[in-house]
C-alpha cells in the first residue's frame, strides 16, 4: 500500500498537464512502481481540474503536489528523476521560457539547475505543433539536457483498448540509482 515518505526507493516525480492522457496516468503511474519507482505525482493547475484527485492520492506514494509551496511548508522527498507525461504545447513552452507560475513548472524549471534526470513525452495536436514556438522549446529543453520523446509517442495500445501505451516513457526512465 502507498504510504507517505515511508519506502527508500529512488524517488520519480510524475508531472502530468492537461492532455487526454491524463486521465489514466494512474496506470502508468502503477507500472513506474512495479519497476522499483516510488512515485509522486504532480499536476499542472488545469489537470488538477481535470482529474480525480483523491484517486490520484490513493495511487501516489507520496502526497500529490499540486500547489506551490508556502514559505513555513517543509520540503518534501526531493527527486531522483522526473517524468512529464503528457507534456502540454502549454507547459514545455513555458518550461522552456523559464515561466514559474505553478508548482509543476518549479519542478520542472528547478530540474534544470540539478541536473536531473528528465524525460518529457509531449502530446499535442499538429495545429499547435506547427507553430514555431513548439519546436524552439523543445530544441531547448534537449539542448538542456532532457530527454525529449517523439510528439505523441504516448499513443492508444494497439490490442484495440483506447488506454494508452506508456512503454515510450517507461523505457526511457534512467536506470535505478544504487
Ligand atoms: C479536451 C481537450 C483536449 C486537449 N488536448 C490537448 C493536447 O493533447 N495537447 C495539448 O498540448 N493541449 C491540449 N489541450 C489544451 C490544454 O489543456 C491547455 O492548453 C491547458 O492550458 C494546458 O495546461 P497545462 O499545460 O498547465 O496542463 C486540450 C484541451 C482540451 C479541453
Amino acid at each position: 500500500m502507498p504510504g507517505p515518505i515511508a519506502s527508500k526507493r529512488p524517488v520519480l516525480y510524475t508531472v502530468v498537464c492537461a492532455a487526454p492522457p491524463a486521465r489514466r496516468i494512474d496506470e502508468f503511474v502503477r507500472q513506474a512502481q512495479g519497476l522499483g519507482w516510488s512515485v509522486r505525482i504532480v499536476l499542472t493547475p488545469t489537470a488538477t481540474e481535470w482529474l480525480d484527485i483523491p484517486a490520484l492520492a490513493e495511487v501516489s506514494d507520496h502526497p500529490l503536489l499540486i500547489r506551490p509551496r508556502e514559505p513555513d511548508e517543509p520540503r518534501t522527498a526531493p527527486a531522483d528523476a522526473i517524468v512529464v507525461a503528457p507534456a502540454t504545447f502549454n507547459t514545455l513552452n513555458k518550461w522552456a521560457a523559464g515561466i514559474n507560475d505553478n508548482a509543476a513548472l518549479g519542478v520542472l524549471n528547478e530540474s534544470i539547475g540539478l541536473r536531473l534526470p528528465v524525460v518529457a513525452a509531449p502530446y499535442a495536436k499538429a495545429t499547435l505543433t506547427a507553430h514555431p514556438a513548439f519546436e524552439r522549446s523543445i530544441r531547448a529543453l534537449a539542448d538542456c539536457g532532457v530527454t525529449v520523446l517523439p510528439t505523441n509517442a504516448i499513443q492508444p495500445a494497439p490490442s484495440g483498448t483506447d488506454a494508452p501505451t506508456w512503454q515510450p516513457v517507461l523505457a526511457a526512465l534512467p536506470n535505478l540509482p544504487v
